[in-house]
């Protein structure tokens, strides 16, 4: 199973997912549709969807629905992305300028409270208080996530386990809901739930450890967002609390002053260190750890083509350059 293969397989009904994301979009205040349309029609590689896509279709369910379930995370989603580009300060995104340099901070957190509630009213129309509960849940604790991350700023005494939780919380949570929603509409029992939601904690984790670095050492063009905006906002990633850990006490120096001042400048020196200390490879094979955990989880899952695809992301989860 290839990516291209995944992509065929899923062609339909992430085409579907694109018509029902366009036509929730929609609002009469024109402004609230060109920002929303601005930062979903750069793209993005849709990949939370594509979970709900998968889990429900691995699980047997034949309605359509899931079209609409997949919709909802990619708002909620976007909706989380509008947002963390203000906090940021990032600048690029998809490759494009983000909404926040287009069209300004106070707009992109507006419109991200509409994409936001835009979600809570098509949740509401599934008419399913497991599926209300799951991303009900999933929306407060990214919330969470990015608020306990802003705490961290600047503080190079955050250690891999308190990171850890960061990132459970603002990434791996939604593609955690995404597969439970699959398995919700496929009429799992709790135990297959369970190991779905599992699957999708795992490698959402492996994800965010992946995205933290290519923050360092992905190019620019390719992850279509700027380097080093992690250490821009003074941000412990793993590669940082690594590095300190095992670089000389000069190297460790080095680090803590750039994570306290959030200091760009020393985004040259910086890398330096993680790539001596061995710190990048280091949280890639922690990324590996993580895929291979939730490669485990789908023994539970009755071998289709479906369940192939999700074992290949994976592979790719911990492998991406992008
Ligand atoms: C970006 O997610 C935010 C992170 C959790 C790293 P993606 O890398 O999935 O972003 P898009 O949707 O493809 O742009
Ligand atoms: C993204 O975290 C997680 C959410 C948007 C909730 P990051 O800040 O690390 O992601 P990028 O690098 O901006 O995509
Ligand atoms: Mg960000
Ligand atoms: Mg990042």
């Amino acid at each position: 199973m290839s990516l291209k293969n995944i992509n065929q397989l899923l062609a339909a009904d992430m085409a579907a997912v694109d018509q029902v994301i366009r036509s929730r979009l929609h609002s009469e205040v024109a402004l609230v549709s060109q920002v929303g349309e601005y930062i979903i029609n750069s793209g993005g590689k849709r990949l939370r969807p594509a979970l709900v896509i998968l889990s429900a279709q691995a699980f047997g369910y034949q309605g359509k629905r899931h079209h609409d379930l997949a919709a909802v995370v990619e708002f909620i989603h976007t909706a989380t992305l509008l947002h963390d580009d203000v906090v940021d300060e990032s600048e690029l995104r998809r490759g494009r300028e983000t909404a926040n340099a287009m069209f300004g901070n106070a707009a992109s957190v507006l419109v991200g409270d509409f994409l936001y509630s835009r979600a809570f009213q098509m949740m509401v129309e599934a008419n399913d208080m497991r599926v209300m509960i799951t991303l009900a849940d999933a929306t407060n604790v990214i919330a969470e996530g990015e608020v306990l991350q802003l705490l961290n700023c600047n503080n190079a005494d955050v250690d891999a386990d308190n990171y850890l939780g960061v990132i459970h919380r603002k990434t791996a949570k939604l593609f955690e809901a995404a597969m439970r929603l699959g398995a919700i509409l496929g009429k799992q029992d709790t135990a297959t739930e369970e190991a779905a939601a599992r699957y999708g904690m795992h490698l959402g984790t492996a994800f965010q450890l992946v995205d933290d670095v290519l923050d360092y050492s992905g190019d620019a063009q390719e992850i279509g967002k700027n380097l080093g905006g992690d250490l821009a906002e003074g941000k412990p990633t793993l590669p940082l609390i690594y590095a300190m850990q095992h670089g000389t006490p000069a190297q460790a120096a080095v680090i803590r002053a750039a994570i306290e001042q959030g200091d760009i400048h020393r985004f040259a020196e910086v890398l330096q260190i993680v790539q001596q200390t061995g710190a990048l490879n280091y949280t890639r094979h922690q990324a590996q750890r993580e895929a291979d955990l939730a490669h485990a989880q789908l023994s539970i899952m009755p071998d289709t083509q479906y369940k192939h695809s999700l074992l290949k992301l994976t592979e790719l989860a911990a492998s991406r350059q992008a």
